[in-house]
């Protein structure tokens, strides 16, 4: 990472890298954070198909949603503006299970967690952040590559990120999906959703919405949208084609040498040696 007057785009509160898009005032005052019941949270380590998740929720309703800019975004007029919306909520977030404002688990809201490989995830985020001005100059693969086993990037390591989550994988108000599941069998998990969170929506209805949000069918609409920054499930760019890259399973695999990959796996067999995964 260069640092050269780059080190005011991050600062860490409670030991995780933010952007300062995230005011610490903000991150402060999530604790306070008065949730709804009826509130859903779309929770993800970045790149994980957050904004996918995002549309196929979106297309689920019928009735009048908002999905939210990210809870730990912004300065602290954000907590304002999400008191005053009167539409049900969907509210987009990074943060980890420990972080998150304990309203929304004592109110049992729902929340649905996705998850991807983190090879595919490290290598998407490593495109994110090297096209997003927004975010530290990282020059070269192996250099992301290191600061992402780290956990020295946005949001913290993947690993921590994923298991503060699957601890509370069989709480009934928590749904854990995968991205690799969504490109296998998309009509299998958006049912799945729509039985979590109680809709009734036909299988004519479920073809309509997995067609509607294909990568190709979601890369093209938001070229045609103007997107408001403030307004949107990665609040971090205007640019909605840094969003929408390449959308495959495996890509890592035209990134990882040999040498990386095993580290890596000797890394993920370490941490994750307690996580059912
Ligand atoms: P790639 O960079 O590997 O292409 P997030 O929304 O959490 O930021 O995740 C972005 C990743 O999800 C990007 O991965 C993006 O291409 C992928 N993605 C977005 N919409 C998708 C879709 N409809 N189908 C498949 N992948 C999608």
């Amino acid at each position: 990472m260069s640092n050269s007057g780059e080190a005011e785009l991050l600062h860490t509160f409670k030991g995780i890298p933010f952007t300062t898009r995230s005011s610490l005032e903000l991150l402060k005052s999530l604790d306070t954070f008065d949730a709804r019941e009826d509130d859903v949270l779309l929770v993800s380590y970045p790149k994980s198909g957050t904004h996918w998740l995002a549309g196929v929720i979106t297309k689920l309703y019928n009735t009048q949603v908002t999905i939210t800019s990210p809870i730990e975004f912004g300065d602290i007029s954000q907590l304002e503006e999400l008191n005053k919306l009167s539409s049900k909520r969907i509210i987009p977030t990074h943060l980890d299970y420990n972080m998150l404002p304990p309203n929304f688990k004592s109110k049992k809201c729902k929340m649905i967690y996705i998850s991807r490989n983190p090879k595919d995830t490290a290598v998407s985020m490593f495109h994110y952040y090297r096209d997003n001005p927004n975010l530290p100059t990282v020059d070269t693969w192996p250099a992301f590559f290191d600061l992402f086993l780290q956990g020295n990037v946005v949001c913290g390591s993947w690993f921590d990120h994923f298991l503060s989550w699957e601890e509370h994988e069989d709480e009934r108000n928590i749904l854990f999906l995968f991205y690799e599941d969504m490109k296998k069998d998309l009509p299998k998990v958006v049912k799945e959703i729509s039985l979590f969170l109680n809709l009734s929506v036909s299988d004519n209805d479920i073809q309509d919405i997995c067609k509607k949000s294909s990568f190709s069918e979601m890369k093209n609409d938001t070229e045609k949208e103007n997107s408001d920054p403030n307004h949107t499930v990665c609040a971090l760019t205007s640019n909605r084609k840094l969003i929408f890259r390449k959308g495959a399973v495996g890509d890592w695999k035209n990134y990882f040498t040999p040498k990386q990959n095993i580290r890596f796996q000797e890394i993920f067999n370490e941490k994750m040696k307690l996580s059912k995964m």
